[in-house]
């Protein structure tokens, strides 16, 4: 608007001044007109929403070990590890040095291929847990188990989910059950089950769907929404521990039939934000496309 009014302005004073013809102001007029809309069409290329706010990312500017932390000997426990964004996010911690807690709820055998390849990948330790967030008894007994095994978890992140791609008007009850019950209500279970034993950080994976909602997503939409909405409250309760929501978009994995970005990318923008390596407050949203493009 301001530059419309600043095209228009410009245009009428100089036909003032040098009395163009008010043809001649018409055509700069357009020409004013289609080279604003080029400009931003060409700035409005993916991502569509850059995230306002103060964050920054320093590892575009500086080199990436000035800033970051180091993870090394972190005992860090993933959820939802046996396959996809969970599993590569393992891979990349245990390249780092941590001690990896991998959960499964129904690919046992994944879970432990991925735990034999984080030990290859440096892991001092890559430790395998059946968990399954629907379940109260289950939470508290992989909670258990954990505990009785590692003093301490630093970094926690909640990362088991579920979709369903399906107009609203067709879900049945089940399927809005598991979603809701895995995406938020084990999401917030298992965080508070763990958080005696949490010392650093939690990253909670939402979703840009849970920033910008989609038809036959709706369920989901709803889940993922409310996890930023956890993280953010949350963050404002613990005071000595960081939380953060990271957001991927259309990701490789089963859920997408392996549409998408590579999930390593999506893992790299993890252990980033374990790392310190973008300036963020807790509470923050980290939005993988503000990564990485579609394309890349
Ligand atoms: N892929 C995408 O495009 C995308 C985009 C945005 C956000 N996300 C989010 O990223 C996270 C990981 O998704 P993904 O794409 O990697 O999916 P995925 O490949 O389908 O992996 C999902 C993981 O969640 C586990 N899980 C499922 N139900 C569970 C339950 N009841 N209790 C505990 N664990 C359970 C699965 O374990 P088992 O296989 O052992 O049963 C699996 O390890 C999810 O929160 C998802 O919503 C994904």
């Amino acid at each position: 608007m301001l530059l419309l009014e600043h095209i228009s302005t410009t245009a009428v004073v100089d036909h003032l001044r040098v009395k163009i013809s008010p043809a001649v102001v018409a055509d700069r007029l357009l020409a004013s007109i289609a080279c604003w809309r080029k400009a931003r069409k060409q700035s409005f290329r993916f991502p569509r929403k850059k995230t306002l706010g103060k964050r920054k990312d320093y590892t575009k500017d500086y080199p990436i070990s000035i800033s970051m932390a180091s993870l090394t000997g972190k005992i860090v426990l993933i959820t939802g590890s046996s396959i996809g964004i969970g599993r590569e996010s393992a891979f990349l911690f245990s390249r780092e040095g941590c001690t990896l807690i991998l959960t499964y709820c129904k690919d046992e055998k994944e879970a432990a291929d991925a735990a034999e390849k984080c030990r290859t990948l440096g892991a001092p330790e890559a430790f395998v847990v059946r968990l399954d967030v629907t379940d109260d008894e289950n939470i508290l007994g992989a909670v258990k188990k954990i505990s009785e095994k590692f003093d301490k978890i630093d970094i926690l992140v909640n990362n088991a989910g579920v979709i369903l791609w399906k107009p609203f008007k067709e879900q049945t009850f089940d399927e809005i059950q598991s979603q809701c019950r895995v995406n938020y209500e084990g999401l917030v279970k298992f965080t508070l089950a763990c958080l005696p034993l949490v010392k650093e950080t939690i990253i909670n994976i939402a979703s840009g769907a849970g920033k910008e909602a989609y038809p036959k997503l709706t369920t989901y939409c709803g889940t993922k929404f409310a996890v930023r909405g956890f993280t953010q409250a949350l963050a404002q309760e613990l005071k000595d521990i960081m939380v953060y929501c990271v957001n991927p978009r259309v990701t490789a994995t089963r859920m997408t039939g392996f549409e998408g970005i590579h999930p390593s990318k999506v893992a790299e923008v993890i252990v980033n934000t374990a790392k310190g390596a973008y300036v963020l407050e807790s509470g923050d949203d980290v939005d993988v496309w503000d990564y990485f493009d579609d394309a890349d």
